[in-house]
């Protein structure tokens, strides 16, 4: 039911900050949404979405109304004995919903394991890990839009997917609240991608000549959890930085001083790994204040405890200008700034 108050969103992101909302309401159906597109007009109000707040950093305390994305629910939409398509609640945790695929067999998100966050945040940021973009996987994405409050589905190809991108965030930004998000699933010949990274590696660890999609999402859980740190135990979100994407000259100029950069074709760019040039620059494991960088993986900012969100911005500000000054080159943060 829609029904605003004032209250701490310290619960509400895996950062862990502490800010006030003035107006704060769940919302999980239609009538909800339209109830809050009414108050945040009489009032004057903007009206924000936050979904599961893993991916975003909280500066101030905020006079907005944020309506906290609760829709849920799973369905099956169409099935033939190849595959089968499920309509999944944009509040439905993403990690769950992976689980809940590979617990039926259902192939496709399997490498997604463990990813922070919820199902509505998926298609916005395009998330991706160990080879794998949601992208591959949505057919479609059903929103409102929170400025007619009417429903409209988009197709795959209408979301204009790209690395960490989509229309939602580069064209509309808070435009559209998500409602569902439809994925399908392959039931039968699953085609496993074992390649990236040290997926393999991890299998042969864990003794596994034939992967199953299960034994995949362990591999994969076994992974980030040796690397990126759990978000319960110490506040993050994931990489804090996209990875640039780069000119081939520019990435030239860069491997001729600094052959070992990690580089990887992005069409007829390059894509740079953000988290070593970080490194380079001497950042891995640093602690400044109540904040830091993570000693695992450089492109994950840490809350050691009691950071405020300006904080974390302010070092985030110090690495952007450290990498452009030894390197030349613009990173980009990945996170929303609220
Ligand atoms: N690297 C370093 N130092 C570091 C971190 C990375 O030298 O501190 C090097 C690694 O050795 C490797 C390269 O950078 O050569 C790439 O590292 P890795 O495979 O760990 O992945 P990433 O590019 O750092 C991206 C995603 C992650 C995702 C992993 C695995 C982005 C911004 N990040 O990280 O996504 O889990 O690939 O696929 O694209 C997230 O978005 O929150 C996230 C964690």
């Amino acid at each position: 039911m829609f029904s605003p108050q004032g209250q701490s969103l310290i619960n509400y992101n895996t950062f862990g900050i502490d800010v006030h909302a003035d107006s704060f309401s769940t919302v999980s159906n239609l009538a909800d949404v339209q109830a809050a597109m009414a108050f945040s007009n009489e009032s004057g109000k903007k009206l924000r979405v936050l979904g599961g707040g893993s991916n975003i950093l909280l500066t101030k305390n905020l006079k907005d109304l944020i309506i906290h994305n609760a829709f849920m629910g799973i369905e099956t939409v169409s099935e033939t004995d190849e595959n089968i398509t499920l309509k999944i609640g944009a509040g439905e945790n993403w990690h769950h919903t992976v689980l809940h695929c590979v617990g039926c067999g259902y192939a496709g998100l399997e490498n997604l394991s463990l990813i922070p966050g919820n199902v509505g945040a998926s298609p916005i940021q395009n998330i991706g890990a160990y080879g794998v973009e949601v992208k591959d996987r949505i057919t479609e994405v059903e929103t409102i839009d929170l400025q007619t409050g009417e429903v409209n589905v988009f197709a795959n190809e209408e979301c204009k997917f790209a690395y960490r991108d989509s229309i939602f965030k580069s064209v509309f930004p808070g435009r559209y609240m998500v409602k569902s998000v439809s994925f399908r699933l392959d039931k039968t010949n699953h085609k496993l991608l074992t390649h990236y990274g040290s997926i393999a590696e991890e299998l042969q660890a864990m003794g596994i000549e034939n992967p199953t999609i299960k034994d995949l999402s362990n591999a994969v859980i076994a992974i980030r959890q040796s690397k990126l740190p759990d978000p319960k135990k110490l506040g993050n979100s994931g990489s804090f930085f996209k990875n640039p994407i780069v000119s081939s000259e520019t990435a030239k100029t860069l491997l001729t001083s600094f052959p070992e950069a990690p580089n990887y074709p992005a069409g007829n760019h390059v894509k740079l790994a953000a988290g070593w040039l970080i490194e380079q620059c001497g950042w891995k494991g640093k602690v400044v204040g109540h904040c830091g960088v993570h000693a695992k993986q450089a492109l994950v900012l840490v809350n050691y405890g009691g950071a405020t969100g300006q904080e974390i911005y302010d070092l985030s500000t110090d690495v952007l200008a450290s990498v452009k000054a030894k390197f030349g080159i613009d990173l980009e943060r990945e996170v929303n700034v609220w």
